[in-house]
């Protein structure tokens, strides 16, 4: 047994994640084109060019595929809307079919008791906001605020919880300064601009919400701990630094009004005019905070401009991914952010998993491992007094993972890319055992 439920608290919520583009086909139901599907278009941005239009074609196939969730014993089901299948131009009108879509998926999540626990933005945004400038474009909480406005119009009565953006980390800084995810930017003010924005529309959807009468409305963030790769101060200071734009800036923002002194100096004369001014909106009160978490990097400091560091191997086992496997550092940021920011509000772990090269009829023991470490590290810091109320797998399918397209598979059920055939993994079936107990 990897774990047992009654280890964990009363109502503690166990459930399973997937996100629009990554499973449901965007090539169906009159979804517009995202940066995503452009991103994909140009070489060297994504393996082997592939992109989501297909992808699981959960589009047509989201009843089996919440029968799958249902079996398994989840108690909740963490899915995404689509911007460009909810408004395929960004603004304006809606496709009708799109709400439809989310309207039928919602309602059949509770018909199979699958509390839906609802994401807004995951990464596809809108060609033709893409091509305003997206993130970057000082309107984008006013359109995010719309778009909020006509979804949750719509399945808003019905959704358990719901957080506005998916890892603002990724959407800011990966895809904006690092450039590995759409729309591929490495300039610092395009990201400066992107992260300020990304919050303000945060807050905005927040605002429009409770607007509309919602509760249980929450921020997912992700994290990764920053391990300096010596004893050296140099080598503290960019771990630092790496742990500054990674893990403190949206919780700093969110919880405590402002940027992190260390990273905001530096950022300051490319933020967007003004940015001092939003703090009220980017603070709307939430219930709780949702954290993803896979790994730690080890950061060693590196000649160049700000933030001058770099990523280096560690000798940790390692998953598909290379991702480094450290469960401790779920423990440190359940405990930090609940005593450094969120103090007593509900946390949950909102996302974590491991990618393996699993094939149909082999045994995933490592990550039935990698589960089991998770959710120790997990009631560790609950006995700690970490006020954690639920976890998350990602993922429940095997699905589109970006720029590494179809390759690295994540899922407790097996998807043959060419068949679209579901097959659950041995860990499917212990996790389901590990629940029925
Ligand atoms: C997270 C994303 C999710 C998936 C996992 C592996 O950063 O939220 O879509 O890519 O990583």
């Amino acid at each position: 047994m990897p774990f047992k439920r009654s280890e964990f608290p009363e109502g503690f919520v166990f459930s399973a994640a997937t996100s629009a583009y990554q499973i449901e086909g965007h090539g169906f139901g009159g979804a517009g084109l995202t940066h995503w599907d452009t991103f994909a278009a140009t070489p060297g941005n994504v393996v082997r060019g592939e992109h989501g239009q297909r992808a699981c074609d959960h589009y047509h196939r989201y009843e089996e595929d919440l029968d799958l969730a249902r079996d398994m014993g989840l108690d909740a089901y963490r899915f995404s809307t689509s911007w460009a299948r909810v408004m395929p131009e960004g603004r304006g009108a809606a496709n009708p079919e799109g709400l439809d879509f989310y309207d039928r998926l919602v309602d059949a999540m509770l018909a199979r008791d699958l509390k839906p626990q609802a994401t807004l933005y995951h990464w596809e945004l809108p060609v033709a906001l893409a091509d305003l400038g997206g993130w970057r474009n000082p309107d984008m909480p006013n359109w995010f605020a719309d778009y909020t406005e006509t979804i949750m119009g719509r399945i808003g009565d019905r959704v358990f919880s719901c957080a506005p953006v998916n890892e603002p980390w990724c959407v800011g800084w990966l895809s904006h300064f690092m450039g590995h995810h759409a729309p591929g930017l490495r300039d610092i003010r395009a990201t400066a601009h992107a992260m300020h924005h990304i919050l303000v529309s945060h807050g905005r959807a927040i605002e429009v919400m409770r607007g509309l009468g919602m509760g249980n409305l929450g921020a997912v963030c992700n994290f990764e701990f920053a391990q300096p790769v010596d004893d050296s101060p140099a080598a503290a200071q960019a771990a630092r630094i790496y742990d500054g734009y990674y893990n403190r800036f949206f919780l700093g923002a969110l919880y405590h009004g402002s940027y992190p002194e260390d990273i905001i100096d530096v950022l300051a004369p490319h933020m967007p005019h003004g940015w001092q001014d939003d703090f009220t909106t980017i603070q709307a009160p939430l219930d709780w905070q949702g954290l993803n978490y896979y790994t730690r990097k080890i950061i060693a400091p590196a000649d160049g401009p700000w933030p001058a560091l770099k990523e280096v191997d560690g000798p940790l086992p390692r998953t598909q991914m290379g991702w480094e496997v450290y469960p401790d550092g779920l423990h440190h940021f359940l405990t930090w952010v609940d005593r450094t920011y969120t103090k007593g509000l509900p946390l949950y772990v909102t996302e974590n998993g491991m990618a393996n090269a699993d094939v149909v009829g082999r045994d995933d023991a490592e990550r039935l491992d990698y589960v089991a470490q998770h959710l120790a590290a997990t009631r560790r810091a609950i006995d700690e007094g970490a006020p954690v109320a639920g976890y998350t797998f990602w993922s429940l399918l095997d699905n589109y993972e970006w720029a590494l397209g179809y390759e690295k598979r994540f899922g407790l059920v097996h998807v043959d890319f060419d068949t679209l055939e579901r097959t659950p993994k041995a860990s499917y079936h212990a996790i389901a055992r590990a629940l029925a107990e």
